[in-house]
């Protein structure tokens, strides 16, 4: 539909309480990247918040197939989300109420530049609730710790409990210290990224050692190398945190050749 057709309630539950869940997909070469993998996360996501979907997996997959299509985008990206519906502003689920998916396709092109010249970060306490493994609609935390790196003229925000690193607000972060791939374990702490899975198996197919195990913001400062993995940012370095240079001050050789090893994945 034209944007300015589009009719979404007052009383979207989405709009009240951020009761819905969404994906973000990358289109390359004309096709959604890692496409099963979002389709089991956005049904993970709606499960585990008791969200029901507006019609089948099956039929939502044909209408984002569709979408990408008629977006003639060759590269982009695809937003979705789905709220549960339109009610009178109540906290408990209401009864009746129909799902409602949005989507629609964007161009956005890939982070070359920051991906070859890396980007700067600095740290933040994670103040998000226990389930950051469900992609919601809730983002003000994210929101918020983003801001927080704009204030600071940086581009991402490292996000630790206590000390442990979990992820960014955007993304996932891995380090390289000796020689070894860390990177937070798949848990209820983070989200699952899809590119986080891609990249470790990239990495172990590379031969580098993969830890999937939580460290800490003193192993975070010392690391070799600093990247972040994510839809939109895909492999990028981080060279500086908190305005200390990581290793060199230079994007790392591992995170090079895991660059180059993403790419080929949609070359
Ligand atoms: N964000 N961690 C968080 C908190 C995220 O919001 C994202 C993605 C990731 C990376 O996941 P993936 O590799 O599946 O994109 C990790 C999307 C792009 C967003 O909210 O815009």
């Amino acid at each position: 539909m034209p944007k300015d057709e589009v009719r979404v309630s007052p009383d979207d539950r989405g709009y009240y309480f951020g009761d819905g869940v969404y994906e973000v997909f990358r289109i390359y070469g004309g096709k959604l990247y890692e496409k099963a993998a979002h389709m089991r996360r956005l049904e993970h996501s709606a499960r585990e918040v008791r969200l029901p979907l507006p019609c089948p997996l099956a039929e939502i997959d044909d209408i984002l197939e569709r979408l990408t299509a008629e977006s003639r985008l060759a590269e982009g990206t695809l937003y979705m989300q789905i709220t549960r519906g339109e009610a009178v502003r109540s906290h408990p689920f209401p009864a009746g109420a129909a799902s409602v998916l949005m989507a629609y396709c964007s161009e956005v092109v890939r982070p070359k530049l920051t991906m070859e010249t890396g980007i700067s970060a600095v740290t933040h306490e994670d103040i998000r609730w226990l389930r950051c493994d469900l992609k919601t609609l809730n983002l003000l935390p994210n929101v918020l710790a983003k801001q927080t790196a704009q204030d600071h003229g940086v581009q991402e925000v490292v996000l630790h409990r206590s000390g442990t690193v979990t992820e960014c607000s955007a993304s996932n972060v891995m380090i390289i210290s000796d020689g070894v791939l860390r990177t937070h374990p798949a848990n209820h702490l983070i989200l699952h990224g899809i590119t986080r899975a891609v990249v470790l198996e990239l990495a172990r197919g590379l031969g580098i050692q993969v830890r999937e195990e939580a460290f800490g913001l003193d192993e975070l400062r010392e690391a070799e190398e600093v990247f972040i993995t994510g839809t939109t940012v895909e492999v990028t370095p981080i060279v500086r945190i908190d305005g200390q240079p990581i290793g060199s001050g230079e994007p790392g050789i591992v995170t090079r050749r895991l660059q180059t090893a993403f790419e080929a994945t949609f070359r």
